[in-house]
């Protein structure tokens, strides 16, 4: 038996239960085409996306940089992927019994009034594919999108999606997780460059429209604190920054929201998880499940057990 399916490593985390708390962040398997080579690796959960309804080319390469001196990743790939239909046939013909997030976005050339159609039509196409559902309104790679993390604009999708939710699940019985409930987890992913009062607009929103939880955080656009010099980051130019210089703002954040929130809903910690220590770092901040991306490019693919090994260490 792997280390990663050592019983003392499960829980349950809105109503799904996880075999060990170390999930793959969303970006890394976009298209869903390696989760059943991923779940080799020991992951307690697989983020499959962002996806959109209609297929996308994403941004001209290059448009990913490691920051090796930072241990860092900068990038911009916008959202290339197949479609959100595209990802659910694949879903249904894995072989893996993996826990499966759906990370679901907007196509480049929807204007933001119609966003709430496309976020829409990727909920309906993975419905029955995965075991929850992740709002990504927070890529700094899709000109405009982050403005969706304004309240009215983010309470309008998220009620929209929570209407369709109760909907698909009356006539869903079969391919649930869960027990007693058949609607899917619905969580909203955000930036970590949000200050604290939208912030606190982001704990009203997610109580007020019943959210499972947030997935704190996506990429910062902040510069701040790196080694990598700046005629480096100049020539790199936009995107995203991932990775050990994210680490801490994350978990501040983590931490403002699960104190502010009084634990209401669960947190998926992300940003700057190189070690076992990051990870105990992030769950003591207030995270009940975590997910690398960055440090899994940087550790490789042993950092999953790895990790798992300490947790199980410190019971
Ligand atoms: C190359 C790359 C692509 C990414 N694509 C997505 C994406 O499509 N959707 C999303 O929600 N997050 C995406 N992310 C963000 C990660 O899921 C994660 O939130 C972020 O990188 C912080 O975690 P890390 O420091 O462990 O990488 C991407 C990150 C990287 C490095």
């Amino acid at each position: 038996m792997h280390v990663t399916e050592d019983a003392r490593l499960k829980r349950t985390v809105f109503g799904i239960e996880f075999p060990n708390p170390v999930g793959l962040g969303a970006g890394f398997d976009k298209n869903a085409v390696l989760v059943d080579e991923l779940s080799c690796l020991g992951f307690g959960f697989i983020e499959i996306g962002t996806v959109t309804p209609r297929p996308q080319p994403g941004n001209p390469k290059p448009r990913m940089f490691r920051l090796p001196a930072d241990q860092g990743i900068i990038n911009r790939m916008g959202f290339n992927n197949y479609g959100s239909k595209a990802a659910a046939e694949k879903l249904c013909r894995k072989k893996s019994n993996m826990i499966i997030g759906g990370n679901i976005g907007k196509n480049k050339d929807t204007p933001n009034e119609c966003a709430i159609d496309d976020y829409e039509i990727c909920f309906r196409d993975l419905f029955d594919a995965v075991d929850y559902f992740v709002v990504n309104v927070s890529s700094p790679n899709t000109p405009g999108l982050r403005e969706l993390q304004e309240k009215e604009p983010l309470k309008k999708i998220l009620n929209r999606l929570q209407e369709v939710n109760a909907e698909l699940a009356q006539r869903s019985t079969v391919n649930s997780r869960q027990s007693t409930v058949t609607r899917k987890p619905l969580l909203l992913k955000i930036a970590p460059d949000l200050t604290n009062d939208q912030l606190n607009d982001i704990i009203e929103i997610v109580i007020d429209t019943k959210l499972d939880g947030v997935v704190a955080t996506n990429t910062t656009i902040s510069r701040s604190n790196l080694r990598t010099q700046n005629s480096q980051l100049e020539t790199i130019g936009n995107g995203g920054l991932s990775g050990k210089p994210l680490s801490k703002r994350s978990t501040e954040v983590i931490r403002y929201l699960h104190s502010k929130s009084g634990g209401k809903f669960s947190i998926i910690g992300v940003g700057g998880i190189h070690s076992a220590e990051d990870t105990i770092e992030k769950l003591n901040a207030g995270a009940s499940l975590v997910q690398i991306y960055t440090g899994f490019v940087y550790e490789g693919p042993g950092l999953v057990k790895r990790i798992n090994r300490e947790l199980l260490k410190k019971q």
